[in-house]
């Protein structure tokens, strides 16, 4: 069973480069922030119901390689593992990856690889993977370098390969998205409106037009969108030929 490996320092990246190892907005590199997480996400969300819904729409044979970017505290690695494919799971956070590594390791799963990388720096051959799934962790970046992101997850994927991205995305139907942004503070759990203040004062997510053409200049086809639990949004893509 894999510990988390490490890849090259982030000194070795151009000075221009978006600098993903540091953390945006809630601080997942903090060990507390990792138990207060798994906490927090046990209450409010159904998680192995989220990760056999992506498994489903995936619809991969067994053995598929899965490429999965911002594993967190892992329960989807280890739920694509436990239905018999190979996972490496990325994270730029060691405490997350500690955490995911143990349990998958106290579940006696041995086909997740555990990597220290994130988006903009973890390296893999072209076409190595069948699928790639990232849920809660493009908003990190910036979206010039979302665009770099997508890119790179295409050149990862084998022809016709799917990716499912879930992520926060806002809608463009308003002009002005501030009343957007008091409505769904307002319908989020007391409990999580701290999070989700700062996810929007903070982070990086973007709007659903901005998002979209990210994925199609990136050459993904856009096969599903599914906003019923909008602000969250799923895409299901298939990796296309980039545009020229
Ligand atoms: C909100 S959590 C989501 C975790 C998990 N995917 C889930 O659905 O529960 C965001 C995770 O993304 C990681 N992260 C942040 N920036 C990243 C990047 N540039 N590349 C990869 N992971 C990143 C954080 O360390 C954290 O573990």
């Amino acid at each position: 069973m894999s510990q988390p490996k490490h890849s090259k320092p982030s000194d070795a990246l151009p000075a221009w480069q978006w600098n993903e190892m540091q953390q945006v907005g809630t601080d997942y590199a903090d060990t507390a922030e990792v138990a207060r997480y798994e906490r927090r996400m046990g209450q409010f969300r159904n998680l192995a119901a989220e990760d056999a819904a992506i498994l489903d729409l995936l619809a991969l044979p067994k053995g598929s390689r899965i490429l999965e970017i911002g594993t967190g505290t892992g329960h989807f690695a280890l739920a694509a593992a436990a239905s018999g494919h190979r996972v490496t799971a990325l994270d730029i956070s060691s405490a997350m990856l500690q955490f995911a590594a143990d349990r998958a390791n106290a579940a006696g799963l041995s086909e997740v690889e555990f990597r220290k990388a994130g988006f903009l720096t973890f390296t893999a051959a072209p076409a190595e993977f069948d699928a790639a799934v990232s849920v809660a962790v493009l908003h990190h970046l910036p979206d010039v370098w979302k665009a770099v992101a997508l890119c790179k997850i295409h050149r990862t994927l084998k022809p016709g390969g799917r990716f499912v991205l879930r992520d926060v995305v806002f809608s463009s139907n308003d002009r002005d998205p501030r009343g957007q942004f008091d409505a769904i503070i307002r319908t989020v759990p007391p409990a999580m409106r701290p999070e989700f203040t700062m996810h929007i004062a903070k982070e990086y997510s973007t709007l659903d037009w901005i998002m979209e053409g990210l994925l199609a200049r990136a050459g993904f086809a856009l096969q599903k969108i599914n906003a019923a639990q909008a602000p969250l949004v799923e895409y299901l893509c298939a990796a296309e030929r980039p545009r020229d």
